[in-house]
């Protein structure tokens, strides 16, 4: 008997980098996805269904049980809280760096600072671990243009290459963690459903060595 299990997965580039690993570990969709308009699916493992959503929707359905299971971005978890999850894997894929980044030649002076960013729990918490005094100012996209219009000073976001900055007149200044995708368990459905979940934690675990090597 196999337990009824759904997981929750973060649509874009992360689902790109996730399919791999899910099918290394023996759970594929058994349709394709991309060229679909469906957000359940249902996989060759009996079962297991995956739900394609907004990764920063992953961890609200993951809290509240309507999925067992999920993949998620370090930042998000970061920025939304993780209660209520286990974080058995790091998945080691969509790796980038959450980052303070500001004009070229720009250094704090004795004033506060202005910070642009989405990451707004991350920012408050990074800038008072510093003992700065930071005004933050809550964006939903598109930060690198705050400081070129002077709403802000500075923005906090994930950097990858850096070409986003690059291109904007801005270059990357202190790291403020490591990114990368994780798997988020239900706490209470690890306990109810814990050898199916188990399973695959194991299975994803091994893919992602596989990967590394
Ligand atoms: C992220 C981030 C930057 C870009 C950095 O945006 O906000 O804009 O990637 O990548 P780079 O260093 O390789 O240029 P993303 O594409 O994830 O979309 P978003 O703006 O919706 O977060």
């Amino acid at each position: 008997m196999s337990a009824e299990l759904t997981l929750a997965l973060t649509k874009g580039r992360i689902l790109k980098e996730t399919l791999p690993l899910l099918a290394a570990a023996g759970i594929a969709p058994l349709e394709d996805i991309a060229s679909s308009r469906k957000l359940v699916f249902d996989t060759t493992m009996p079962g297991v269904r995956l739900m394609i959503i907004r990764g920063t929707d992953v961890p609200t359905y993951v809290r509240h049980g309507a999925a067992d299971i999920g993949v998620v971005g370090k930042d998000i978890l970061l920025e939304n809280g993780a209660e209520g999850l286990y974080e058995p894997l790091d998945l080691g894929i969509a790796c980038c760096q959450m980052m303070t980044a500001g004009p070229a030649g720009w250094s704090p002076g004795s004033s506060r600072v202005r910070v642009a960013t989405k990451f707004t729990r991350i920012a408050q918490q990074y800038f008072a671990e510093q003992g700065i005094h930071a005004d933050v100012i809550k964006l939903y996209g598109a930060m690198e243009l705050a400081p070129m219009m002077n709403l802000a000073d500075i923005i906090v976001d994930i950097v990858d290459t850096g070409n986003t900055l690059r291109a904007n007149g801005l270059q990357p200044l202190q790291k403020i963690a490591d990114i990368s995708s994780r798997l988020v368990v239900n706490k209470a459905a690890m306990r109810s459903k814990h050898e199916a979940i188990q399973a695959i934690v194991d299975a994803v675990g091994l893919a992602v060595e596989g990967q590394s090597v």
